[in-house]
């Protein structure tokens, strides 16, 4: 009996060698970009406890409040899949104490690093997404603010990534952020009934959600509400007018955009996202901002933070629906063919001495006629073919057939790994 197939959970999505391939591209750039800012990569736990993501991301965000994987453990644990990258930075530098020494400061980044979030799916939007995300600590001044948006910026024009938008926006320092809820608190109270149940509830805990609701009566409900810049400090006003200046120095362009708030908590300050042409409604391509709170929120000293997440997928998303074809990073192999039994022992021997000098080789071990390995090695894009056969056997050499002209030619068997460069980072 055929057993019926068990398909991929919904909104997760698999990535066959056609995927991977592009993915290790950008993979690729982030590593460098990351490298020439000086970021050093962190990994941590793709679970971690719920309180983390309660107290870090926010209890009234909507990635806590309605998307995160919970689950208690066997043993009782109360744990959840990372919904973001930010709280579990901080929470490893903590533990790791790197945080505790004053004027401590830190870079780093992550790299497709797997987020986990129940959302409704769609186009552009997964419950496992992957990001490439930096954190820089212990800097509160706007210089860092305008490096993580350069960096990122960097990025994707390494990618090739054209049509972007840089939505800005500054939420201010906590007090600045309080009188700002206030205000918004004021603003929707007073048109109650025109927004949805949702935000009714938001009023109480946290006006500023009602600015990123979808619904279309809260959409329709806050056009004229406060704009947050009116409520910031002047403290605040001289960081975000810094940032600006800075951004303005380097030639970013931006668009200053007052109905930016972005759905987590943490942030204060400079908050940032930006918008890729060709992707619908799922534009955001990546959004960042400071968190000048979130380190002592979770236990440690006054530390400031800035830094952004990217989606992987959207980016690819992006590229593709802009036709930016990736630079090929596949490494032509060459192809080895036994043309006999007899010559199946020396073959291999080659296609070990080929692999052990850096340079990607494959064969066939099932058996195929000639031909059909020709056929083989013209779908792995081989440069070359070398055959071994009786006769070559006997003449110690080799027979090499170029693909790219057709030519084919007797080499010593000695000279034949002269004929390839290594790749210089190993094979492909
Ligand atoms: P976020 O805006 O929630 O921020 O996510 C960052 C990026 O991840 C988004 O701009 C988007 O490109 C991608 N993304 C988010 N959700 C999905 C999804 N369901 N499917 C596909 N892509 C998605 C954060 O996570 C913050 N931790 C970023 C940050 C780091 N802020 C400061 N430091």
């Amino acid at each position: 009996m055929v057993q019926p197939r068990i398909k991929a959970p919904r909104g997760t999505q698999d990535f066959l060698p056609d995927q991977t391939r592009r993915w290790q591209v950008v993979e690729r750039f982030a590593r460098e970009v990351a490298a020439l800012y000086r970021f050093e990569e962190i990994r941590t736990p793709v679970f971690e406890d719920t309180a983390l993501f309660h107290r870090g991301v926010g209890e009234t965000s909507d990635i806590v409040t309605k998307e995160t994987y919970t689950f208690t453990t066997r043993g009782g644990d109360d744990l959840t899949l990372r919904p973001e990258g930010t709280a579990p930075v901080v929470r490893a530098l903590l533990e790791a104490g790197q945080l505790d020494q004053p004027g401590a400061t830190a870079k780093l980044y992550y790299l497709s690093t797997p987020m986990l979030r129940y959302e409704r799916p769609q186009a552009g939007r997964y419950r496992q997404h992957h990001q490439f995300g930096i954190e820089a600590f212990g800097v509160a001044a706007p210089e860092q603010d305008a490096e993580c948006i350069l960096l990122q910026l960097d990025f994707y024009r390494r990618c090739g990534l054209g049509q972007l938008t840089l939505h800005l926006n500054s939420l201010g320092d906590a007090e600045s952020k309080a009188r700002y809820g206030a205000a918004l608190r004021d603003f929707f109270a007073a048109r109650i009934d025109a927004i949805s149940d949702e935000s009714k509830r938001r009023l109480e805990t946290n006006p500023l959600r009602i600015l990123d609701s979808k619904d279309p009566r809260d959409v329709a409900a806050r056009q004229g509400a406060p704009a947050n810049v009116e409520f910031l400090s002047d403290r605040s006003r001289a960081h975000f007018d810094r940032v600006r200046a800075l951004l303005g120095e380097m030639k970013v362009d931006y668009t200053l955009n007052p109905g930016l708030v972005r759905g987590l908590d943490y942030y204060t300050e400079t908050l940032w996202e930006f918008e890729a042409g060709g992707l619908g409604a799922q534009a955001a391509v990546g959004g960042g901002g400071r968190y000048d709170n979130l380190v002592e929120t979770l236990g440690g000293k006054p530390t400031p933070g800035v830094g952004f997440g990217l989606g992987l997928e959207r980016l690819l998303l992006a590229l593709e629906a802009q036709g930016i074809a990736l630079p090929d990073a596949y490494r032509r192999p060459v192809w080895v063919i036994a043309q006999s039994d007899k010559a199946r022992d020396a073959c291999l021997k080659l296609l070990t001495e080929l692999r052990h000098a850096g340079i990607a080789a494959d064969t066939d071990y099932t058996g195929r006629s000639v031909k059909a390995q020709f056929k083989l090695a013209d779908r792995a894009r081989s440069s070359h073919v070398l055959i071994i056969g009786d006769y070559e056997l006997e003449r110690e050499a080799v027979a090499v057939k170029d693909l790219e002209t057709g030519e084919q030619r007797e080499v010593e068997r000695a000279k034949v790994l002269e004929l390839f460069v290594p790749h210089d980072d190993g094979p492909h």
